[in-house]
């Protein structure tokens, strides 16, 4: 195969090269994958306007987040387990986060210890909650990781229980002997190496609190010294409730389609919530995010920046850290050219009217 160029590419590549059984972890969704199909399409059906003789021979692709200057607007999202696709896992993964600049955000079910990934990062790092059913551990566990140096706390409220993962269930995927959810080793009643899925039959797992509410939220921002984001937030009525109880930031995201199948992509939820919020927090989105113009389409109607799951896992498992940065390196580089394309030479400058409607 030829050197991969584009996202797309290195999807193909990472199929040649990891076991079926990652490969179908990472690539799969829930139920028939309408979702799945939904996220990078709906991106596709958007138009964009090209504008002429617009001076873009300086570009600035920089934002700031959170008080927080990034150099541009795409983070690493929290995905579990990476060392079932790199012996280095989520320390490969900052290494190349930190090369390309980008924030990474670390998935509360990593194979690699929140401090050894940060040892090997120099961009910001996030770390996304799973609040457990034990909420003494959970609080240790938030103070470790803002010991650690992590600046934001993501919380996912998008799973209470795991969608139908066909693609899971028919590999019999299992974590391999050796690898475990270090963050969470420690905690009574549950191996660190348990299966995220529950047994045949049920829908819960030992790994994921199905009793959280609203009040939950509100406990987390009373003991966490960082800023709270709400990931997974799609419904403009829970938008509205995630700023009423504070919270600092919303990710619109259906957790990459592998949870309830059939809501809609994220980019198409992402206007009502932008609506729904009115500018008082920043709103990031993620799903099917592909191209450089996804991005630029994701600014265009309100979003302050854009999170990418499985192309960085493939460029993980193709590359190693230098892959993760490639990708990331890509998309950049693709909005660049969208963004001198479409006569914008700042990232405030992208507004709805970059595309055709
Ligand atoms: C293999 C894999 C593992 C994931 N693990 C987590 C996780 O541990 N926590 C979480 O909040 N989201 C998780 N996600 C969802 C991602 O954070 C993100 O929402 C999604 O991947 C974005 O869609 P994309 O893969 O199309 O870019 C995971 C996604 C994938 C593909």
């Amino acid at each position: 195969m030829t050197r991969p160029a584009c996202l797309h590419d290195f999807e193909l590549a990472a199929r040649e090269q990891m076991s079926h059984m990652a490969f179908e972890y990472v690539s799969g969704g829930a139920g028939d994958e309408r979702t799945l199909s939904w996220n990078t399409e709906a991106w596709n059906d958007i138009r964009l306007r090209s504008r002429a003789l617009i001076d873009v021979l300086s570009l600035d692709t920089s934002i700031e987040l959170l008080g927080r200057r990034m150099s541009h607007p795409v983070l690493l999202a929290p995905t579990a387990y990476q060392k079932l696709i790199h012996p280095e896992g989520e320390v490969a993964t900052a290494r190349g986060a930190s090369d390309a600049s980008a924030s990474m955000i670390v998935s509360s079910f990593s194979t690699s210890s929140i401090e050894d990934v940060a040892g090997a990062a120099t961009s910001p790092l996030w770390f996304q909650l799973y609040i457990q059913p034990d909420r003494g551990f959970t609080k240790e566990l938030v103070q470790r990781v803002e010991s650690a140096g992590c600046e934001a706390l993501c919380l996912t409220v998008d799973t209470p229980v795991l969608g139908a993962r066909y693609r899971e269930a028919r590999t019999a995927f299992r974590l391999p002997d050796g690898l475990t959810r270090v963050n969470l080793s420690g905690m009574q009643h549950v191996a660190a190496n348990a299966a995220h899925r529950p047994q045949e039959g049920a829908i819960y797992s030992a790994v994921l609190d199905p009793s959280l509410t609203w009040k939950d939220v509100e406990w987390l921002r009373s003991v966490a010294k960082v800023p709270v984001l709400l990931k997974g937030i799609m419904d403009p009525d829970d938008a509205t409730l995630a700023v009423e109880s504070g919270v600092d930031g919303i990710v619109v995201s259906n957790h990459g389609a592998r949870n309830l199948d059939t809501v809609p992509a994220t980019v198409t939820a992402l206007p009502r919530v932008v609506e729904a919020v009115g500018g008082r927090v920043p709103i990031l989105v993620d799903g099917g995010v592909r191209r450089g113009v996804d991005v630029l389409k994701a600014l265009a109607l309100g979003a302050s920046a854009v999170l990418i799951g499985r192309p960085y896992l493939y460029g993980l498992a193709v590359e190693g850290s230098a892959g993760v940065s490639r990708v990331v390196r890509t998309l950049r580089t693709e909005l660049e050219m969208a963004m001198a394309l479409t006569g914008r030479t700042t990232i405030g400058a992208i507004n709805s009217s970059v595309l055709w409607t």
